[in-house]
């Protein structure tokens, strides 16, 4: 009997791509009651173990041309080892276009802080992802690269893969882009990563509970910093607006009422070089409890970044690939709304929650009987008449 496997192509073999793989390595070895830190072990038949990395797309002089299971290790990846030892897999890194995907202010830094652009040509991208039969394409370019996650989507679509869109440029969730995909009878999951607990679902969740708690949230703020490139590529401000709306958005439609544009302020805010992949979250925020008396919660959370972010695309990749099984066309939903900030359709996360849970069953939740009690999903059935 073959076994069945879901076979991923990366682009971007950067810290999140690293945590992705050693994870997958790591539960291959782990029994279904003692693993922790996953979300399902079991998605439609695959476990974690069944991604099978078929391609990998880079421009990393320090990573194409090497194997896959080495060269998530090479410079300037500095996420924390889980699982060192992985099996060669036959899997070469090969060159991708760098179009925006390096940030000119980059090369004012250390080489093993920095990305180094390799002198070889690119290959052809949809030629690889169809001669490895590629199943799903992940996206991992860094923020403000329009140009690549735009490419890499169009070369899932011409190769027939599935695309799972971990950053911040909008594709599942922009309608031009989820009619491509539907067109082509290919299902997406995007955009940009929600991570396992990040400041984003933290914050969400304490904004939920102020507003069904009848607190006023009057302002608040969310200050996230980190020592990775991920961080050093966000020093540019100009690459930063679409991350901002998405981790803003996240936040915001939590809520009964949206606060001010002043009065809510979210973003990536410094690089700290030593933190590397530890990313540190201050988040605030102040309102008004009972007789209109002030309230305010401070939080600061620490965890590491990429394998945050794999905790929910080991599960986004799984439920991408019950979509092509399904023939399930354009932006799936329910794992959207679960795993990523910016989603086509936000959904309160309880809500969404349950959505996986039958969709991965392959039934439909109706969420018509929530609409009375979510804010959100009401907006969502109006964007959707
Ligand atoms: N928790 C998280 O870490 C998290 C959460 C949400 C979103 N994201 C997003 O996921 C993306 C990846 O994060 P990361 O920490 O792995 O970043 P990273 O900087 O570690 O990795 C990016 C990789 O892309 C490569 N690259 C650059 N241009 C390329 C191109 N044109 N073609 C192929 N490869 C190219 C780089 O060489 C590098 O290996 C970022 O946009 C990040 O904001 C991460």
């Amino acid at each position: 009997m073959m076994l069945k496997k879901v076979k991923l192509a990366i682009a971007g073999l950067g810290n999140c791509a690293s945590s992705l793989i050693q994870g997958i390595e790591y539960y291959k070895n782990q029994d279904v009651e003692n693993c922790i830190g996953l979300m399902h072990y079991d998605i439609g038949g695959y476990s974690p173990g069944d991604v099978e990395v078929v391609a990998a797309f880079d421009i990393d002089a320090r990573k194409v041309g090497r194997d896959v299971s080495e060269a998530i290790f090479a410079p300037p990846n500095c996420t924390t080892v889980f699982q060192s030892e992985i099996h060669y897999m036959g899997v070469e890194v090969k060159k991708g276009p760098v179009l925006d995907g390096v940030a000119a202010h980059m090369s004012n830094y250390d080489d093993n802080k920095t990305f180094l652009v390799s002198k070889e040509e690119p290959c052809n991208v949809v030629k690889e992802l169809k001669d490895c039969g590629a199943e799903v394409l992940i996206n991992y370019m860094p923020v403000g690269s329009e140009d690549a996650a735009k490419f890499y989507a169009q070369a899932a679509i011409d190769a027939g893969v599935g695309y799972v869109n971990c950053m911040p440029v909008f594709i599942a969730s922009d309608p031009e882009w989820a009619a491509k995909f539907e067109d082509a009878g290919l299902p997406i999951v995007g955009d940009d990563v929600k991570s396992q607990i990040g400041a984003t679902i933290v914050h969400r969740t304490l904004a939920k509970l102020f507003n069904d708690r009848g607190v006023e949230l009057d302002r608040t703020y969310q200050l996230n910093t980190g020592g990775n490139t991920d961080f050093l590529n966000m020093l540019s401000q100009n690459r930063l607006k679409t991350k901002r709306i998405s981790k803003t958005e996240a936040v915001q439609s939590a809520l009964e009422r949206p606060l001010e544009a002043d009065n809510i302020h979210i973003g990536p805010s410094d690089y700290v070089p030593w933190q590397k992949d530890n990313k540190i979250c201050f988040l605030r925020m102040e309102g008004r409890i009972f007789g209109d008396v002030p309230i305010n919660l401070e939080l600061r959370l620490s965890v590491e970044d990429s394998p945050n972010s794999a905790g929910c695309t080991i599960d986004a990749i799984r439920v991408c690939k019950l979509g092509l099984e399904r023939k399930i066309a354009g932006p799936l939903t329910e794992i959207s709304a679960y795993t990523m900030k910016h989603p086509p359709i936000q959904y309160p996360d309880y809500v969404a929650k349950q959505m996986v849970e039958n969709f991965i069953k392959g039934e439909i939740y109706d969420v018509t009987a929530e609409i009375s009690l979510e804010p959100e999903i009401a907006t969502a059935a109006e964007n959707k008449e």
